[in-house]
């Protein structure tokens, strides 16, 4: 039977779509730039409150849920909604994330084998998540939440065109709450332009890595 999810690996220990050609995360440096790019890129945690809702495209290895998470102090749980069309088979789930020894690893995957269906929902000691299952072009536009923050991580714009679409862009703004942030790793012209056109405010950031900028906004009209 052929792969679900072909992926090759790095000598680091870092996961290669062999669908994609592209890296699930910054070869070597996933954590690092989990926490650059999407935390301090919505402001996390310090706009964390009651009931704050995280959704994502793209939901791979569970590293940028588990990464939300550890910053987490309560009240209540995390909420977290992600979407998947290729999930992983939890032992790859379980080797992408060894080399980060974050707290909740063993309860995440533990939690992603048992789970089944369209959504996978994992409830966690410190998340509540939902994992849709499926094309994100079909899936959010049914999706009858609004996120607080963005992480948009699809693979590169250039060989994942799919998951940074305008129309994708727009179902993005329209799943966002009242004064929502998104942020991504690229700084893409025809990304950021379609994420205007959706109703966000864009800012260009100081990038990870070797890359020169990441994107960031919030929905316009509400204070940034
Ligand atoms: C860069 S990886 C995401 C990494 C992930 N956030 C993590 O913490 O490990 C991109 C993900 O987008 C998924 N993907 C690609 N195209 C998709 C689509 N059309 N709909 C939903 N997911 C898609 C891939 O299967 C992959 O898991």
């Amino acid at each position: 039977m052929r792969h679900p999810t072909p992926i090759s690996w790095t000598e680091s220990g870092t996961p290669v779509s062999t669908r994609f050609d592209d890296p699930y995360f910054t070869i070597g440096a996933g954590l690092e730039e989990t926490q650059h790019v999407f935390l301090t890129g919505n402001d996390l945690p310090g706009r964390y409150r009651e009931g704050f809702h995280i959704a994502e495209l793209g939901f791979g290895t569970g590293l940028n849920l588990l990464a939300a998470a550890a910053c987490w102090q309560g009240p209540g749980q995390l909420h977290f909604t992600s979407f998947e069309a290729f999930p992983l088979p939890p032992e790859d789930m379980a080797r992408a994330l060894t080399c980060f020894a974050l707290p909740g690893t063993a309860a995440l995957v533990a939690a992603w084998a048992a789970s089944s269906g369209p959504v996978r929902v994992l409830d966690l000691p410190d998340v509540h998540a939902e994992i849709h299952i499926g094309d994100a072009r079909e899936m959010l536009p049914r999706w009858q939440g609004h996120a607080d923050a963005w992480f948009l991580d699809g693979f590169s714009p250039a060989k994942n065109p799919e998951l940074w679409t305008p129309a994708l862009m727009a179902e993005v703004a329209s799943h966002t709450a009242p004064d929502g942030t998104f942020s991504t790793y690229t700084a893409a012209g025809h990304v950021r332009r379609a994420l205007e056109d959706a109703g966000f405010t864009v800012t260009r950031r100081p990038g990870f890595g070797r890359k020169k900028h990441m994107s960031a906004g919030r929905l316009a009209g509400c204070v940034q």
